[in-house]
């Protein structure tokens, strides 16, 4: 007898649902399908034969320790490194503050089981990184979403909605945000809203979890030093990943925060994980120690910056007026925003089946009716060509849609008229 588990289910994962983009992949298996969609970086920067040679040099020399479970806090070199690493961002931290994660997604988690009890309002730009809502939901977390421009979450908007908020009686916890080449707008903070952003903080009493996956891939422009450099009330949890300068299949992140915290955070993680793979630490840390990391960067920095540049070219060359995008200077994504009556879902049906995909804007925002006419093109994983044939479909297929848009509207407008002159006609008659 079938069984839908209901009464057994816990209430807070019976509202969750499944994200569209992982749904999506699934349908990217079709022969001849050419992906914007995914946010994954590409296999071809990925250093197969160093890591070979890393993997062999560690378990020649220490075999049955990378063998072994780790401490929860993460391996004591690896962490060491990482405060070496903060510090030359501009974050100055003891390794006692960094903890070693199980992918940066992990941190989301974490956060999500120390911090938000259920309907906590957790403060999130619109749109922000999907996977970020979906965690905190797990929580039962509610959203106060502040829209964006071009510098990232409105910092005009958002006082007044800290202010709100105290008034109604739940002043939040808790801020998210990506400050660099946010996923998935590819905006990016400056250096003068991030300051501010610790100054709200410090005035609203809430933390900030600053999300950095990307801030090594800048292709334009210079680094500007992360919000937790800012912060001297220990109010913002910083988390990076050697998903996008490394490889994501290793699964090391990191986080860096005030101590109280951390220590919750490690309690949390010993029921998650017991500890982040040690061989994968082995690896990250051999990869940071013998000075590999800057030129893998660099290598990888050169392959994504011409990529971005061959998405733009194409972009002016096939997408029809109407559409606004906005030129990031790093991370993978760039966000494209369509006439006010084109819904990215009709236009991913019509995409699809010119074997082409991306993900639908209103994936990214708490409120899913929001974004409904905004779209997500992944520049990373497509070869250079494919990226070119991807966005001539894309462009044929978003030309029809407008125009059958047009046809639509024509088309009702002409049957009012018709109502019109038939009515008056009745009135006359
Ligand atoms: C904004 C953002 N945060 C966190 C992550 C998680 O990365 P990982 O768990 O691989 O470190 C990603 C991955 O795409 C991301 O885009």
């Amino acid at each position: 007898m079938a069984n839908n588990f209901n009464r057994q289910f816990a209430e807070r994962v019976k509202e969750l649902r499944a994200s569209d983009v992982r749904e999506l992949l699934k349908l990217l298996q079709v022969p001849g399908m050419i992906s914007f969609a995914g946010g994954f970086p590409n296999p071809e920067t990925f250093p197969v034969d160093l890591i070979r040679q890393i993997v062999d040099d560690v378990l020649t020399k220490d075999g049955p320790n990378a063998l072994q479970y780790g401490i929860t806090e993460g391996y004591a070199p690896l962490r060491e490194a990482i405060a070496d690493r903060m510090g030359k961002k501009g974050v100055d931290t003891p390794k006692d503050n960094v903890l070693v994660v199980t992918g940066s997604q992990q941190v989301i988690d974490l956060v999500g089981k120390v911090f938000i009890d259920p309907k906590d309002v957790v403060v999130v730009s619109s749109p922000t990184y999907l996977a970020a809502l979906t965690g905190f939901s797990v929580y039962q977390a509610g959203y106060e979403s502040v829209p964006i421009d071009k510098e990232g979450i409105r910092m005009d908007l958002l006082e007044d909605r800290m202010k709100k908020m105290g008034k109604r009686g739940r002043p939040p916890k808790l801020l998210y945000a990506v400050p660099n080449f946010l996923n998935p707008a590819g905006v990016t903070m400056p250096e003068k809203n991030r300051k501010k952003l610790v100054d709200l903080a410090s005035d609203y009493d809430f933390l900030i979890l600053e999300d950095d996956p990307y801030g090594d891939l800048r292709y334009i422009g210079i680094h500007i030093r992360p919000v937790k450099a800012f912060d001297d009330e220990g109010r913002v949890i910083y988390m990076s990943t050697f998903s996008k300068i490394l490889s994501p299949g290793l699964r090391v992140g990191w986080v860096v925060a005030d101590a109280e915290i951390l220590r919750r955070m490690v309690i949390a993680k010993q029921s998650s994980d017991v500890c982040t793979s040690v061989l994968s630490q082995r690896i990250a840390h051999e990869y940071l120690a013998r000075g590999l990391v800057d030129p893998q960067i660099e290598k990888i920095k050169k392959i994504y910056g011409r990529k971005l540049n061959v998405m733009l070219k194409g972009m002016d060359e096939f997408m029809p007026s109407g559409l606004n995008w906005i030129k990031p200077e790093g991370g993978m994504f760039l966000w494209v925003t369509l006439p006010e009556n084109v819904d990215s879902g009709d236009l991913l049906t019509r995409a699809l089946k010119k074997k082409v995909a991306f993900v639908q804007g209103k994936a990214f925002f708490a409120d899913p009716k929001d974004g409904r006419n905004t779209m997500r093109l992944n520049f990373t994983h497509p070869s250079d060509e494919l990226i070119t044939e991807g966005l001539r479909r894309l462009g044929s297929a978003v030309n029809q849609e407008i125009i059958s848009k047009w046809d639509k509207s024509a088309e009702a407008e002409e049957k009012q008229m018709a109502d019109a002159v038939k009515g008056s006609l009745i009135g006359k008659s």
